[in-house]
């Protein structure tokens, strides 16, 4: 039986800029995966050379039928040191939104996808004083990039991870099993950010502006506490989160497993549960359990997934942990959920942060040395989904 998704539904997949760019050196997580000693596996290096070949990814997006593509660009770019403004990578950005235009692609743009300039976290990161006019200063310098063509801007990514990041624990944790403690006065920091980038943003007539949160389908164990102990995790690392979405114009899911608590804190998946390359739980609902989540918390705030796959070299697993998430998706639909579209992560094999490149989350492949890309099987499943408008 095939189920229809609402008319304009916005089938596409995400990237960030630092993951698939390459050479983004003057961001702070290139000083910190070159620094001596550091736990970051391997640096980003040319990572997949994005920053050239963007035309041919658009292009090749749109060649499997997707209609939308979320990337994010890069502050590090538009000021590489405090004050200065390159306008050529404003221009830059301009064009791969013009690219997205000629390939039938709608672009969704993220301004802040974890990296910052390295001036930035020098400065004092999301703990200076004047964090949030350093993020509206930057908004208002990429106005051009948004200011036509575009419906969708997500001003910061995963601002409840960033939180945990920023909290000065290991980096490498972010992919890890557990997640770190937030730090609420960053919370603050980003919240603020947030609210000031849309306030700039609001000068663009029509413009829809949200942020993306990871959600994380947290469980208790059937066990005394578990219960106490899960809200008290959710509600600082995720809720508050969703709950300070009510006000936008739509809010970004993303979600990959779900986290088991017992009383004692988030436990590490069963050994006997299949797991992906990232250690985490296959748990395709994921998705719905977060659109659900999303909905309700932030008082029924339209919701699009922005990121939602899986690290595993066995691409039958991925087109089946796909199906599985939309269809889940398609019964938030049935419920009543306003779900705008679903951003598969990713579209490239890309650099996972401190865990290098070999989890390959991408639809697309590419040849370390050439670049030559070669989508996957499940990237013309994906697509012909996307065609169909239906599973
Ligand atoms: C992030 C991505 C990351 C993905 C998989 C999300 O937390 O936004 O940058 O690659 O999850 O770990």
């Amino acid at each position: 039986m095939s189920r229809a998704f609402p008319e304009g539904f916005l089938w596409g997949a995400a990237t960030a800029a630092h993951q698939i760019e390459g050479n983004n050196i003057n961001s702070n997580w290139w000083v910190h995966e070159n620094e001596p000693g550091t736990t970051i596996v391997e640096p980003s290096g040319d990572a997949a050379d994005s920053y050239h070949r963007y035309r041919e990814d658009i292009a090749l997006l749109a060649d499997l039928g997707l209609n939308s593509y979320r990337f994010s660009i890069e502050w590090a770019r538009i000021e590489p040191e405090r004050g200065l403004v390159s306008r050529a990578s404003i221009d830059h950005y301009r064009r791969m939104v013009d690219a997205c235009h000629e390939f039938g692609i709608q672009p969704i743009v993220t301004l802040m996808h974890f990296t910052v300039p390295r001036w930035f976290e020098r400065d004092g990161f999301w703990r200076a004083p004047d964090a949030a006019d350093l993020f509206a200063r930057y908004t208002e310098l990429a106005l051009p990039v948004v200011s036509s063509g575009v419906e969708f801007v997500c001003t910061i990514n995963e601002p409840n991870i960033a939180a945990m990041l920023a909290g000065g624990e290991d980096a490498s944790n972010l992919v890890a099993y557990g997640l770190p403690r937030p730090d609420l006065g960053v919370a603050d920091a980003l919240l603020e950010s947030h609210k000031r980038s849309r306030e700039v943003l609001s000068q663009v007539p029509g413009l829809k502006t949200g942020w993306t949160i990871a959600t994380q389908a947290f469980e208790a164990a059937d066990e005394p506490g578990a219960e106490e102990k899960k809200q008290e995790i959710s509600s600082s690392a995720e809720d508050w989160y969703l709950v300070n979405a009510a006000d936008d114009d739509f809010i970004g899911v993303q979600a990959y497993t779900r986290n088991i608590v017992g009383p004692e804190g988030i436990r590490p998946p069963a050994p006997e549960v299949e797991k992906t390359l990232t250690g985490w739980e296959y748990f395709p609902a994921a998705s719905a359990i977060g659109v659900r989540a999303a909905w309700e918390l932030s008082d029924h705030t339209p919701v699009m997934i922005t990121e939602n796959g899986i690290a595993t070299q066995d691409d039958a697993r991925r087109i089946d942990y796909t199906r599985g998430a939309l269809e889940g998706l398609r019964d938030c639909i049935d419920e009543g959920i306003t779900l705008l579209g679903y951003q598969h992560w990713s579209a490239l094999d890309n650099y996972e942060w401190a865990s290098g490149f070999a989890p390959t989350f991408g639809l697309i492949g590419w040849d370390r040395e050439t670049f030559a890309r070669t989508p996957k099987p499940s990237a013309r499943w994906y697509g012909e989904v996307a065609k169909a408008n239906a599973i």
